[in-house]
């Protein structure tokens, strides 16, 4: 995959943090879905790619765009194939991750996808997915099955500090209750948030965020893009899908998966040779501002991900209409 195709995707993130940062805090989430959806719906198609949509806003009749085998990209938008020219690539996106954030003006909104060489992400059902996220230091040291005090005394071990320290980042739900009950007996510092596992995750991969690992359960999707970034910022997600009821069987059969047990990796989730992950800050996060207007002026936050070449760039943008004047300030 051309690795300038990231900057193109940096639009895309861009376009659509800046399109439902609009509508922060007026309580209204499908609104601001809609507006993401949207607008990374059409940036997409003015991106040189024959791209193909495997993790997106649901199946076809639910969603009328980005759903799932949706084909996307300029190779769609000029009725030209892969043999035109253009680079096939999955996508997975979720253009407004923490919906009710936005909605409700909360810290950590983004808008994100992640892209790969075909076949590079796993096509995960829009199920429950158990998790545990760590950075580098850890994540040889962690298991999905052990203990929760085991993993974090593990976690601050390589961290080389006590267990006191560490903060766990977990959703805050009633199925956590047991989950934060054993955190909080290690005396492991919790955050509990309303949403969005994902941006948490990239931050438990990140020295210095002050995040240590997430732990808990959350969306399958939201777990294949956060391997996705972990696979450029060499921290490690542990995960195993939710199956419960016979439908999810039938669910996870349709997408190809037959081993329902299955503890995932960042590498089984985001296989991918090549993988390109793209996130803008809709509202301000731990790692990213999010969209500030200023007169005509808009400042993004962003982070581009690479893992061929390795490359990590978190980018400060100012967009300035045309024939406007605009003053840029540092
Ligand atoms: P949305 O962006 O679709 O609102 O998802 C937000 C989120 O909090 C994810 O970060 C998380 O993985 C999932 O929802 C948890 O699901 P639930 O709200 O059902 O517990």
């Amino acid at each position: 995959m051309d690795s300038d195709l990231s900057l193109e995707f940096l639009r895309v993130v861009e376009q659509a943090a800046i399109a439902c940062a609009h509508t922060m805090g007026q309580g209204d989430g499908h609104k601001s879905d809609r507006a993401a959806v949207e607008a990374m719906r059409s940036v997409m198609d003015t991106v040189p790619i024959d791209g193909t949509i495997v993790i997106g806003e649901g199946e076809r009749d639910e969603a009328p765009m980005l759903y799932i085998g949706e084909k996307v990209g300029m190779a769609h938008a000029l009725g030209r194939t892969a043999a035109g020219g253009f680079p096939q690539v999955d996508i997975a996106v979720d253009p407004l991750e923490g919906t009710n954030l936005c909605a409700t003006g909360a810290p950590n909104a983004i808008a994100v996808l992640a892209v790969s060489n075909k076949g590079g992400l796993l096509h995960a059902p829009d199920l429950y997915m158990e998790k545990l996220v760590v950075g580098p230091s850890s994540r040889d040291a962690v298991s999905l099955d052990a203990p929760v005090h085991e993993n974090l005394e593990a976690i601050a071990d390589r961290l080389g500090r006590h267990v006191e320290d560490l903060v766990v980042i977990v959703l805050d739900r009633p199925r956590h209750e047991k989950l934060v009950a054993d955190i909080r007996a290690t005396g492991a510092r919790i955050r509990l948030i309303g949403d969005g596992d994902l941006s948490a995750g990239i931050a438990a991969a990140v020295v210095g965020s002050g995040v240590h690992a997430v732990m808990g359960t959350g969306g399958a999707p939201e777990g294949v893009l956060t391997a996705a970034a972990m696979r450029c910022l060499n921290g490690e997600i542990f995960a195993r899908l939710v199956v419960s009821r016979p439908e999810h069987e039938e669910r996870c059969r349709a997408m190809g998966i037959t081993d329902f047990k299955k503890v995932y990796r960042s590498k089984d989730l985001a296989p991918g040779r090549s993988i390109i992950f793209a996130a803008t800050g809709v509202t301000d996060g731990t790692l990213m501002r999010g969209v500030r207007f200023f007169g005509d002026g808009t400042r993004t936050g962003s982070v581009i991900m690479q893992n061929d070449p390795h490359r990590i760039r978190f980018i400060d943008s100012i967009h300035v209409p045309p024939d406007t004047d605009v003053k840029i300030r540092f």
